[in-house]
Parts: C-alpha cells; structure tokens; sequence
C-alpha cells in the first residue's frame, strides 16, 4: 500500500511541529532525528490520531486529511506499535490478539483463535497463548503487540520506538521480527534509532529536525553521503 503525504504542516496552539512535510513511502521506511523533531507526531497523522491544519495524506486510495474519512475503519488498515506494549494487562495474550477482531471485525472465535495462534508461531512465542503480560519478558510482550496489531491484517505497520524501552538482549528479537514483515510485503514505517536495522532493512531512510523533513535516501546514500550535516551530527552521536 502507497502512502502519499503532500505538504503537510501541523501546529500545537502557536508551536508548529511538522513543516511542509512530503514524502512517499512504498516498501519500508524508517524515521530518525532528535527529539522533538515531530518523528511521533508525523506517525499519529499518519493513521489520523492527530490532524494536520494543511496538507494531504492519502494511505492507499484514502484521503487521512478528509474530513469525510472513517477514521476508525482507516486504522484497521494502518497498525501501530508503541514502545510499551499497550498489552491489557487483565488478558492472557491469546485474548489480546482475538479481542479486536471478534469485536471489531466480528470474526468467529475459532477464526480469530486460528489467525491469532498463527501470528504468535510467526512472532516465536506459542507457548505464551495462554499466560497474562506480566508472565513474559519485555522482548516477548513486544513481540505479543506486533502479533496484536498483525491479528487485523493491516496493509501498513507503524512502529514508534518499538525498541527503546527493551534491555539489549531483547532488541535483536524484536527487530528479527520485523525484518520478517517486509519480507511478506507489509508496508511498514519504523521511527527508531537502531541504525543497523535501518541500513539492513529499510528502502529509506528519512532524517527529521525541528519538523521539517531533512533528507530521505536509500541508506547507502544516507550514511555515506547525507545532505546535511545535521544527519552527520546526528548519525555520529547514535553510532557511538
Ligand atoms: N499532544 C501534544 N500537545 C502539544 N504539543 C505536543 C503534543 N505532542 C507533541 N507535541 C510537541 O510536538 C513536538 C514534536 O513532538 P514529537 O513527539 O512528534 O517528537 P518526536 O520526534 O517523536 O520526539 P521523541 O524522539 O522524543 O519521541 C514537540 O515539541 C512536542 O512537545
Ligand atoms: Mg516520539
């Protein structure tokens, strides 16, 4: 599915966050910049949690930036994950992952239990259908969140941070995991610092500052010739 965002300008009261911000984005695509560049609120436009005041985003055929737009129906096609899980501590994790659809998509209990055992053989942790969260480590609860977001079959992925808040050992895990959804086709946009994953795994690379969009490559142009010397500033303190 192909994200097309034109011009888009977004203001909390007189701050203004995004900055004529365009691009498209096909396959994968990861966000880097400081904080504060707008990475998170470019994110929640992009699946209409936050509106723009100008500009126009169309995931696939669908204008974000209508106000015609079902937004709620447009979010079972774009999934989010954030840096902490947002599991419902009180289900076990099969229950997580079926929630959505029997109550959203209206699926059978045996189809979404079908679909949901699936995704958490796909994500590696089958054996933990049945425990509640805080029966698993950080890795697996994240990986039990991707199953959740996967469970409504959404053609776009969005993820913020997916990783920051996991101990090393639990990171490389969790990246395994999403390399394996742009191999299934999935398009995915991944806001994160893990610059590894982002040379191996995204088609671009978009670098923001201060709301504005700075530069988006290929990473081999991006971390061998970067436009600006912000992205070498930039590129020198998250490689150290
Ligand atoms: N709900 C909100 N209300 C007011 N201002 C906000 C809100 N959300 C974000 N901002 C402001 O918008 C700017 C961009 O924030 P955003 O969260 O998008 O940055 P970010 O690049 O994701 O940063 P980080 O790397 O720290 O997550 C910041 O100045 C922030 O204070
Ligand atoms: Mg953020």
């Amino acid at each position: 599915m192909k994200i097309k965002i034109d011009q888009i300008s977004k203001w909390f009261g007189k701050n203004q966050v995004l900055r004529n911000v365009s691009m498209e984005i096909e396959s994968s695509l990861v966000i880097c910049g400081p904080s504060g560049s707008g990475k998170s609120t470019l994110a929640r436009c992009i699946n209409g949690l936050e509106k723009v005041q100008a500009g126009t985003i169309y995931v696939g055929e669908t204008e974000v930036t209508s106000p015609k737009t079902n937004i709620p129906q447009l979010r079972q096609k774009v999934g989010m994950v954030f840096q902490a899980y947002n599991l419902f501590p009180h289900m076990k994790v099969i229950d997580n992952l079926m929630l959505a659809p029997t109550k959203v998509l209206r699926r059978s209990r045996e189809e979404a239990y079908e679909t949901a055992m699936s995704l958490l053989e796909k994500v590696g942790i089958p054996d933990k259908a049945n425990v509640y969260p805080d029966q698993i480590s950080g890795g697996q609860k994240q990986r039990a969140a991707i199953a959740r977001a996967l469970a409504m079959k959404p053609e776009v992925i969005i993820f913020d941070e997916p990783t920051s808040a996991l101990d090393p050992e639990m990171i490389q895990e969790v990246l395994e995991v999403m390399k394996g959804l742009v191999k299934d086709g999935i398009t995915m946009i991944v806001i994160t610092h893990e610059m590894g994953f982002a040379r191996e795994v995204a088609a671009n690379i978009a670098f923001m500052d201060n709301g504005e969009l700075i530069e988006m490559a290929p990473p081999e142009q991006f971390f061998n010739r970067p436009a600006s010397p912000r992205i070498k500033d930039f590129l020198q303190k998250v490689l150290l």
